[in-house]
């Protein structure tokens, strides 16, 4: 495209107008670009000049025209909900943005619903509200569900919530509170999809879209999608989740519906038509529309446009985009935000900004919030202060550049987000094609471990829909058989494995625990199946645990019937996962251990824990945050050896016990609750269970943790098994015998009749 060069203003001063100002620089009709009212980084641009921000419309048309303005691009929304361009178009001043009429898309989330219902546009299930009472009952109703303000909130007026309280709060800050003024007069409240979040820009003439590759923003203020939502603190492209045909049906049922649908409402669409979408597995579903080009979005994509954006721009405002072929060049990019200490809540400002000349000059830096003090120091003056974007190769080597060089430049109370790009990292397999296969590899790895649990008792294992365990053998001597099973999993053990990179042991926890919860009622296990859930599943760290799993499974002669491995991206935190099973085990009605024939007078004897076992890890991990985990900190061990300590199982205790016909009154497992609240769970109401935890040596590990965590002795019995794993009833006169029959079993207590609490801690005399 050619013709005369002209001047271009550019309406803000964010990161993205910034983007928009550089892009346009270089545009070789371009004669000169203006942004009103800029920034400190647009200002040093060259061949860019920042003119003061007039008020009004008119004022803005007025400016326009005494510059001899040729375009003028409007970035952000409020304007256009306002409708300069309107007033632009009026006075025949080509404007690049949609009227006011159109901009509703974004500027009324309760116009913009029904409009995607008008128009069949995938969207989330709502309802719209405008009276208070009536919002908090349906959140109360809801639950989990999204609230947003109806009108505009710089990208904060929408509350992710997970509870009804939580909605409830989100209702009240927005209608009652006015956290976002007027715009929350009305709210939205909708479904909370569950998905791959994604932003499609699309140039738009009124009549034709084009759209942009497709860019992954990160909302939350903080690392794993936690905290407040930001106008966005990073973003990248490409995005795995989006695949061609994704690409193709965003295409033709949100972009493409909604642009002929504000064409037939008589408002045509004229600029970037912004679609906000979730990549959901029953397919695509729109969140929002914006009326604009996003932030960081833009500074994303315009670094890999190749075509002029002036000629895109004055195509569109002349309705020939359908004539204007758009290229991009083929890299990924990346974008990482500095923001200001407080963002999003409150913000401070007049922080120096420094390090800057410290920056790869080949490193794009795109600034938001920053201005000059009158020294010529740069200093901070908004929420998000600016942006630094890595264009190269691969993903990888993008993030690489944009995170040198935000972690270069300095400022009081700088927040970054450490984990841009990871979501798409982690879906690698599903980049490489491999997707579920993944699950299928690391199976196949395990393939041997798991048949090795698997004897003429199991029909059908892994392979099958379910698997079929025959009872025969077991109950064959029993006269009354009674299964016992329990599901449960081994809690936030799994971060450690995760920071340590190892996890065949917590397969190894995983089945001690499991065996342990239904040994309590005297049951006697048969099989296992365990549940591995993560964001992405890694082929080696699922071959790893299901090894540890069979492992333990083998040695205790559990077949390991079945299990499930789940990628769910979004639902589970980047490179942690969960690990649950649920075991299934025999015993003979009459042989039940339930606690019921415990008297006062019996004994109780303690099996040493190896360790925390699998409770307590977040109590834990509290106390114990910052201490590097390869060293010992005067333990006889590394402390995350010392942390990741398989759970015992005390199956051979147990059988022993049975051998040596010793009547086992009640089991109680010390695991959630400690030893505060697990002992009453197995004795009757009447009775209390005195205990001296001192006569078993507390394992390190727990002084280290009360040392560092300054603990209560109360709230560490209350949450850890301080050393004893297991608690064994018997009666008075069987103690001998039973202490015969464990190596290392310990008399800690009795069984008292109850006064007040039902576990007593102290000194018994014997
Ligand atoms: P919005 O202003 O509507 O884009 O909402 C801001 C952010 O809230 C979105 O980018 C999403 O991260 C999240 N969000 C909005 N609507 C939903 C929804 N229905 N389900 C889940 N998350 C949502
Ligand atoms: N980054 C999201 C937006 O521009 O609204």
């Amino acid at each position: 495209m050619s013709g005369p060069p002209i001047a271009v203003l550019v309406i803000g001063g964010g990161g993205r107008e910034h983007a928009l100002a550089w892009s346009l620089a270089t545009s070789a009709r371009t004669a000169r670009v203006y942004v009103a009212p800029g920034n400190a980084g647009i200002a040093a641009l060259p061949n860019v000049e920042c003119v003061p921000l007039d008020l009004s419309a008119t004022e803005l048309a007025d400016r326009a025209e005494a510059l001899g303005v040729g375009l003028t691009v409007i970035g952000p929304e409020a304007p256009l909900v306002a409708g300069v361009a309107d007033v632009f178009r009026t006075r025949g001043l080509a404007v690049f943005g949609p009227s006011a009429g159109a901009a509703r898309i974004e500027g009324s989330k309760v116009w913009s619903k029904a409009f995607m219902a008008r128009h069949g546009i995938p969207s989330a299930a709502y309802e719209t509200f405008t009276d208070i009472d009536l919002a908090l009952a349906h959140a109360q109703e809801r639950g989990a569900c999204v609230v947003k303000a109806s009108g505009l909130a710089a990208g904060k007026g929408a509350f992710v919530c997970h509870s009804a309280e939580e909605a409830q709060a989100a209702v009240i800050a927005l209608m009652r509170d006015r956290a976002h003024g007027d715009a929350g007069r009305e709210v939205v409240i909708e479904d909370r999809l569950i998905g791959e979040e994604v932003s499609i820009l699309a140039f738009c003439d009124g009549k034709t879209a084009v759209l942009m590759p497709p860019v992954q923003d990160h909302k939350q203020l903080l690392d794993g999608d936690r905290g407040p939502n930001t106008g966005g603190m990073g973003a990248f492209t490409p995005v795995a989740a989006v695949t061609d045909a994704v690409l193709d049906t965003i295409a033709s049922d949100v972009v493409g519906r909604a642009i002929d649908g504000l064409a037939a409402e008589g408002t045509p669409f004229i600029g970037v038509l912004f679609a906000g979408l979730m990549v959901t597995p029953d397919g695509v579903r729109t969140l929002e529309f914006n009326c604009r080009f996003g932030d960081p979005e833009t500074q994303v994509v315009l670094p890999l446009l190749e075509t002029d954006l002036l000629d895109i721009l004055l195509a569109c405002v002349d309705g020939r985009l359908d004539e204007t072929p758009i290229r991009w060049r083929a890299d990924a990019s990346a974008a990482v935000v500095a923001a200001s200490a407080g963002y999003p809540t409150s913000r401070r400002t007049g922080d120096v900004i420094s390090g800057l000349d410290g920056v790869d000059p080949t490193t794009l830096i795109f600034h938001a919030g920053t201005s000059r003090r009158p020294d010529g120091r740069l200093q901070t003056s908004g929420g998000r202060v600016l942006a630094s974007v890595g264009v190269e190769r691969t993903l990888e080597a993008a993030l690489e550049t944009a995170y040198a060089a935000i972690d270069t430049i300095r400022f009081r109370g700088k927040q970054t987000r450490r984990d841009i790009g990871s979501r798409s990292r982690s879906l690698r397999y599903a980049d490489a094609g491999v997707d579920i296969d993944a699950a299928a590899a690391a199976l196949a790895r395990a393939t041997a471990a798991i048949a090795a649990t698997h004897d003429s008792r199991v029909l059908s294992g892994t392979t099958g829909f379910g698997g079929l365990f025959d009872l025969e053998q077991n109950i064959a001597g029993l006269a009354h058989p009674v299964l016992v099973a329990s599901t449960d999993g081994i809690g936030t053990k799994t971060r450690i494995a995760a920071a340590l990179g190892r996890w065949h042991s917590i397969g190894v926890d995983l089945v001690h625990h499991s065996i342990n919860d239904i040994l309590v009622q005297g049951a006697y296990p048969l099989f296992l199946l365990d549940y591995v859930a993560a964001s992405a599943l890694e082929p080696d760290v699922i071959a790893a645990i299901v090894e540890g799993i069979a492992g333990a499974c083998a040695s205790h002669a559990i077949a390991l019937l079945g299990g499930e491995t789940a990628e769910m991206p979004g639902v589970y935190v980047d490179g942690e996962l969960d690990l649950v099973a649920t075991i299934v085990g025999v015993v003979d009605r009459a042989a039940i251990i339930d606690g019921s024939r415990v008297e006062a007078g019996d004994a109780v004897l303690a099996l040493p824990s190896s360790g925390l076992h699998t409770n307590g890890f977040s109590l834990a991990r509290a106390a114990l945050r910052g201490l590097d985990l390869g060293a010992t900190h005067g333990l006889d061990q590394a402390l995350g050896d010392a942390l990741l300590t398989p759970h015992r199982c005390y199956l051979p205790e147990v059988q022993s016990l049975r051998a040596a016909h010793v009547d086992i009154r009640a089991l109680a497992h010390i695991t959630g609750g400690g030893l505060v609240d697990n002992p009453p769970r197995v004795v009757p109401e009447a009775l209390a269970v005195q205990i001296d935890p001192t006569r078993v040596v507390t394992p390190p590990i727990f002084s280290l943790i009360q040392r560092c965590g300054n603990i209560a002795t109360s709230e560490m019995r209350r949450t850890f098994n301080l050393g004893l794993g297991m608690l064994v009833v018997v009666p008075g006169a069987q103690v001998n015998a039973a202490l015969a029959a464990l190596p290392d079993g310990i008399e800690v207590g009795r069984i008292i009749a109850r006064a007040a609490d039902a576990v007593v801690f102290d000194e018994v005399a014997w």
